[in-house]
């Protein structure tokens, strides 16, 4: 069995479809969601599928208290989605080409320092762009530049609010994520083709 944490910070819509698309798997399975926030809405998510939860504060986490943790558990894969913090380097080398992460927008666009949730969406109405997308990548040393797997667009009309673009991207996410980390954990005979 594959093994898979989930890093997630707030509501964590992603992580309930990436539990539920592997709920049954033989091959893989989410052994466990870990949390910087308390009372972040995912670990909710996570007592309904029966999947364990820790959370951890920044200090502890660049302390080294969740790669002690993700050991133990013998987690083969890291998923961070929707996780805010800056990942400690001694984490990321622990899981070379390992870690995943997804991103809002159409990296390398929209990427980097303080382009997180709501600032990303609000920068690509005020660039108006005609479009936006996902982009899942692996996590190196400088976070929103590791290797892109997996990119898909959606068209953003004048019509749209930050809001409405959030709504279409949040929809992309839960169409794909899933099954790039399916695919890219290697426990599904297809392999994504749609790479952007
Ligand atoms: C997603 O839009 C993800 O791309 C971003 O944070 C958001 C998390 O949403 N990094 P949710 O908590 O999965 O609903």
């Amino acid at each position: 069995m594959i093994k898979l944490a989930i890093l997630a910070s707030g509501s964590g819509s992603n992580a309930e479809k990436i539990m539920a698309h592997f709920q049954g798997s033989t091959k893989a399975e989410i052994a466990l969601i870990a949390s910087n926030k308390a009372d972040a809405f995912v670990l909710e998510r996570a007592k309904k599928f029966g999947v364990p939860t820790f959370t951890f504060s920044r200090k502890e986490m660049d302390a080294g208290v969740l790669l002690a943790k993700l050991q133990e558990e013998q987690i083969d894969w890291v998923i961070l989605a929707g996780f805010l913090l800056k990942i400690p380097e001694a984490l990321i080398r622990a899981f070379p080409n390992r870690m995943v992460n997804i991103h809002p927008a159409l990296l390398p666009n929209y990427g980097g320092k303080g382009m997180y949730g709501h600032h990303v969406h609000e920068a690509v109405k005020a660039a108006g762009d005609t479009e936006t997308g996902i982009t899942i990548h692996l996590v190196n040393e400088h976070y929103d530049e590791g290797k892109i797997i997996f990119q898909a667009a959606t068209p953003v009309t004048p019509e749209d609010t930050p809001d409405t673009i959030a709504a279409k991207v949040h929809a992309l996410e839960h169409r794909y994520f899933p099954e790039v980390i399916e695919s890219l954990v290697g426990t599904s005979t297809s392999s994504v083709t749609d790479v952007g």
